[in-house]
């Protein structure tokens, strides 16, 4: 299952814009600076418990404006950059040019087969509307993947909540019928991304063949101050007291979190070996 999420911005419409653009805009005034919150985050505990910084040649693919390479730099890790929207090149480039970026597409990867040990691709594959694009990606990661390579991925989650909650329906319902975005001057709408169910992305990957070694719900905090907004401070305590009860915490980021995260191997045959 998926469903498309229209972009949440006043002025951005379907002929003013075009795709690459929305992202060189967002990436204009963006400044590399420190990578606390990378360190910080979920997805550096996930490459440090798999011990997944240890593989040495390493590709992110839409790497934005570099808060990731950056990070994964400062730790001597030998990272590539690719991305196609070079407002976020310039700022790698300008900060830290010993990084290699190069301006193109995920789903026409300019690198020879067997070059990177692991591929990282955080939200960028929801950004195809045609999801047929996403198996192009998946193929081109998996021939550039050496063998055993890794590619750790993740993409938004259609959560329980993100379908039955009546807050977040009346709002997606509403961003979808044009006059009512610009009643709340929200402009044209533009697809933006999709949500995705965990089944879909999972069948998407082990079709290209990729074999799931891990995966996880996350960014659960971030879910609940979106969804509820006004109610996150009456929703917040009892949501993090339960996950606190042990097994409970994957039910609870199942049924709220926004994101899912998947670690995956390259393999002949692709198949699920745990959470
Ligand atoms: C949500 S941002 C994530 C940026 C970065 N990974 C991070 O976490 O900071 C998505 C990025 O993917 C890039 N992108 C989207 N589609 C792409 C494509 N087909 N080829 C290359 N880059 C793409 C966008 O330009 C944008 O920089």
């Amino acid at each position: 299952m998926k469903r498309k999420v229209y972009h949440p911005k006043p002025g951005v419409s379907v002929t003013g814009m075009a795709y690459i653009d929305l992202w060189n805009q967002q990436w204009a005034d963006k400044k590399l600076c420190s990578s606390g919150s990378v360190y910080k985050s979920e997805e550096w505990e996930v490459l440090t418990s798999f011990e997944l910084l240890k593989k040495q040649r390493v590709l992110e693919a839409g790497c934005g404006y570099g808060r990731w390479l950056k990070a994964l730099y400062d730790r001597e890790i030998r990272v590539h950059g690719i991305d196609f929207a070079i407002n976020g090149l310039r700022i790698v480039k300008e900060a830290i040019p010993e990084i290699p970026v190069v301006q193109g597409d995920i789903r026409h990867l300019p690198y020879k087969d067997d070059c990177f040990d692991l591929i990282l691709s955080w939200g960028v594959m929801e950004h195809f509307e045609n999801t047929n694009e996403i198996d192009a990606a998946l193929e081109k990661a998996f021939g550039c993947l050496s063998e055993s390579g890794l590619l750790v991925i993740t993409v938004p989650y259609m959560s329980l909540n993100r379908l039955l909650n009546p807050l977040v329906v009346s709002r997606r319902l509403a961003s979808r019928v044009n006059w009512i975005r610009k009643v709340f001057g929200k402009g044209e709408k533009v697809f933006f991304q999709y949500e995705f169910g965990v089944g879909y992305f999972r069948k998407k990957l082990i079709s290209n063949k990729f074999c799931i070694k891990h995966e996880q719900f996350f960014w659960l905090e971030m879910g609940l101050r979106d969804d509820f907004r006004f109610l996150y401070p009456l929703v917040k305590y009892p949501v993090f007291l339960f996950s606190r009860i042990r097994g409970l915490d994957r039910l609870i980021r199942w049924v709220f979190a926004p994101f899912m995260l998947f670690v995956c191997e390259k393999a002949a045959q692709g198949n699920i070996i745990g959470e």
